[in-house]
């Protein structure tokens, strides 16, 4: 107990420790009425929607739910904007007012003069879902977009536009279709109005003509070392080594959904940066959801019965195991085409009639996924049922082993 008074703990820092002598853990001063908040301590006034910002961090850091948050405060604002879904994270977006969405096959095109000049007449903003196109053909619409973008006179009206998996259109290696123009709206955009997010797991993968332009940093987690390098040469231009220290040691703490946000523009006060989790409420779904692995051993040990089965009964009369192969499989895909058919596969313990919750397989740990202690389901004889499991299916191994060697023999 002392010690932990004395700070010592198990875990590491969060990312609020390591900042908590700093400005960067205050809350933001925007107002509603004219503030874009994504969080208790992130707030920027309305003219952010023609900055150049970057939204990085490792895979389910919280890149897109960050962009949603802040596609839905534009929105709230009534400030435009237009969404490069390369992985269908933001299809919620256009259940907002004034959005609409629209998803390309391969066998049809996009007229961008139409959709820049439809942006131009109303208030309306757009997600383009490219899920069903061709990288290739991703990047010429990406192309073009930007071009006729730049071409047309929005007469001070901003129009903001995220790029999600943008190392795909400004790549650091090669010049795809994309390259030139996406460079062009980062560099020209700002007199006109036009902001871009640019959203990447990997800052090292995009090319530093793009990322020069950016003004805000809004970094989720990372650890890979090239990446950590390559915000550190971005960053340094005109930054002091102890805030760039800061920046990079904030982005290996944080957790998910926590970012460190380092822009000179909007935090000078604090000192560049601020840290903490975005955390404003969505209005809409996010539907960029991890996806849960589940092991097949799952579904056995929870649903077959307990009895020891057909094929793992001793023949009575030459005292041997069954030949017939047992495959664990085989069963799991008899619960599942039953369960279907019954109308859904919701976890349930059998004979217990108690719901149990989902839980995500961890490879290494075969014990606790047979474990019914994770299921909150107490006594001993749950616990025998387990050890039960696992005999089955050692004995199952057992067979199959026995039979090939048999067979081979
Ligand atoms: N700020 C947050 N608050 C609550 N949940 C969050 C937050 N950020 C992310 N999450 C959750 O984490 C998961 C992954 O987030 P997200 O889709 O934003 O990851 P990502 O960084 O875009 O990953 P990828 O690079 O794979 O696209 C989502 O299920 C989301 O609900
Ligand atoms: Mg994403």
């Amino acid at each position: 107990m002392g010690n932990q008074e004395w700070g010592l703990q198990k875990e590491n820092l969060a990312l609020d420790d390591v900042f908590k002598l700093d400005g960067a853990v205050l809350g933001h001063k925007m107002k509603e009425t004219n503030g874009i908040i994504i969080g208790k301590h992130f707030g920027f006034p309305l003219d952010f929607a023609y900055e150049k910002i970057f939204i990085g961090g490792k895979t389910g850091s919280g890149k897109s739910f960050t962009a949603g948050v802040l596609m839905e405060e534009m929105n709230r604002h009534g400030i435009q904007f237009v969404c490069f879904d390369a992985l269908n994270a933001h299809d919620g977006i256009q259940n907002l007012p004034n959005v609409e969405a629209i998803s390309p096959r391969e066998n049809e095109t996009v007229n961008v003069v139409k959709l820049v000049s439809k942006l131009k007449r109303s208030n309306g903003s757009l997600v383009i879902n490219l899920v069903n196109l061709r990288l290739e053909s991703q990047q010429i619409l990406m192309g073009d977009y930007c071009e006729a973008l730049l071409a047309e006179d929005f007469q001070g009206k901003p129009i903001m536009t995220i790029l999600e998996e943008c190392q795909d259109f400004v790549p650091q290696m090669g010049k795809p279709y994309s390259f030139a123009p996406i460079v062009r709206l980062c560099k020209l955009g700002r007199g006109k109005g036009l902001g871009a997010a640019l959203i990447s797991q990997r800052p090292a993968a995009i090319h530093k003509e793009a990322l020069s332009q950016v003004s805000t940093w809004m970094v989720h987690n990372i650890i890979n070392t090239k990446d950590l390098e390559a915000l550190k040469i971005q960053l340094s231009f005109g930054t002091d080594k102890e805030t760039i220290k800061k920046v990079l040691s904030g982005i290996s703490y944080a957790g998910p959904g926590e970012m460190v946000c380092f822009s000179p523009k909007y935090f000078k006060e604090e000192g560049y940066l601020k840290v903490g989790k975005v955390n404003r409420p969505r209005r809409t779904e996010h539907s960029g959801k991890n996806i849960i692995v589940k092991s097949v051993l799952e579904s056995h040990s929870m649903h077959q019965p307990m009895e020891p089965m057909e094929s793992m009964v001793k023949d009575s009369h030459t005292g041997h195991f069954s030949d017939v192969s047992f495959n664990p499989l085989d069963s799991h895909d008899e619960y599942f085409a039953k369960s279907d058919s019954e109308g859904g596969r919701d976890f349930v313990l059998e004979d217990m009639g108690e719901e149990v919750s989902e839980f995500e397989w961890t490879p290494h740990d075969l014990e606790d996924v047979l474990s019914l202690e994770d299921y909150e389901v107490s006594g001993e004889k749950q616990t025998l049922k387990a050890v039960g499991a696992i005999g089955l299916i050692s004995a199952g191994i057992y067979l199959i082993t026995r039979g090939l060697a048999s067979r081979n023999g």
